[in-house]
């Protein structure tokens, strides 16, 4: 979603918060260059009367520790924990949560954050800021039922829009259990993305789906849920 938005000329701002930081792989940022990709430091924030905020301005933020990749998504890691027993990440997790309040929402940009399956973006806040929230989902029960929790923790910090995306989606049937379990709990529907054998095939050649193959059957659907939902239906 990033990088078509970006090729379609938005300034898309990406956030791997995930702990175990993979997106710059997905983005096509070559794995050699994975290894000394800066990571936000945890002294970003300071206390004030109004509460936590930012040390300092986004764009100084970005510009010391982004990475641009391929069609000029910028990259910004939360966490790359390299030490065992060195406790938690709150602070990060707050750090990003006043990072998205400051990107910048105007019509030609985009801050899209990849979060880790766990719920702790949403119980700790760290998603307040964002606007839409789409939770990927296999069509699996434990993976749907997964999606469902994430979906009411989503409501229930004031997100605006909250989605499933059902991916890896192999035939008809797969398609009515993800409909059917939608439907059964009051949930949208975002997308439905088809299992892409030319996603592991990409992952071994050590490049990006969307390089590997931009004709590829998964693409069409992530670009269409890109310029709808991942745009909060600006375009
Ligand atoms: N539609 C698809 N078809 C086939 N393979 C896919 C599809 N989407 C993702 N994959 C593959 O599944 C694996 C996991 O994908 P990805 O890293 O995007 O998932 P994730 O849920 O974010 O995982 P993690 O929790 O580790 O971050 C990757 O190897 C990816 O190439
Ligand atoms: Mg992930």
């Amino acid at each position: 979603m990033a990088r078509l938005l970006a090729r379609d000329g938005y300034n898309v701002l990406a956030i791997d918060g995930d702990s175990n930081p993979n997106l710059a792989l997905t983005l096509g940022i070559p794995a050699d260059r994975m290894s000394h990709m800066p990571v936000l430091p945890s002294n970003l924030l300071r206390r004030t009367e109004a509460g936590a905020q930012l040390t300092h301005t986004l764009e100084e933020i970005k510009s010391s520790h982004s990475v641009t990749g391929p069609d000029g998504v910028e990259l910004l890691v939360m966490a790359h924990p390299q030490h065992a027993d060195t406790g938690c990440l709150c602070s990060m997790h707050a750090t990003v949560r006043r990072i998205i309040e400051a990107a910048s929402d105007e019509d030609r940009d985009v801050c899209i954050l990849d979060t880790e399956a766990s719920p702790e973006h949403l119980s700790r806040g760290t998603a307040s800021y964002a606007d839409v929230m789409l939770a990927v989902v296999e069509p699996y029960f434990k993976s749907l039922e997964t999606g469902r929790r994430m979906a009411a923790l989503a409501n229930d910090l004031g997100l605006e829009r909250v989605a499933l995306v059902a991916n890896k989606v192999r035939d008809e049937r797969e398609m009515e259990a993800v409909q059917t379990f939608a439907s059964n709990h009051d949930l949208e529907i975002a997308a439905m993305v088809p299992f892409d054998e030319t996603f592991a095939l990409a992952e071994r050649a050590g490049t990006a789906p969307l390089d590997f193959n931009p004709e590829s059957a998964a693409i069409a659907p992530i670009n269409e849920l890109a310029h709808t939902w991942g745009t909060n239906g600006r375009a």
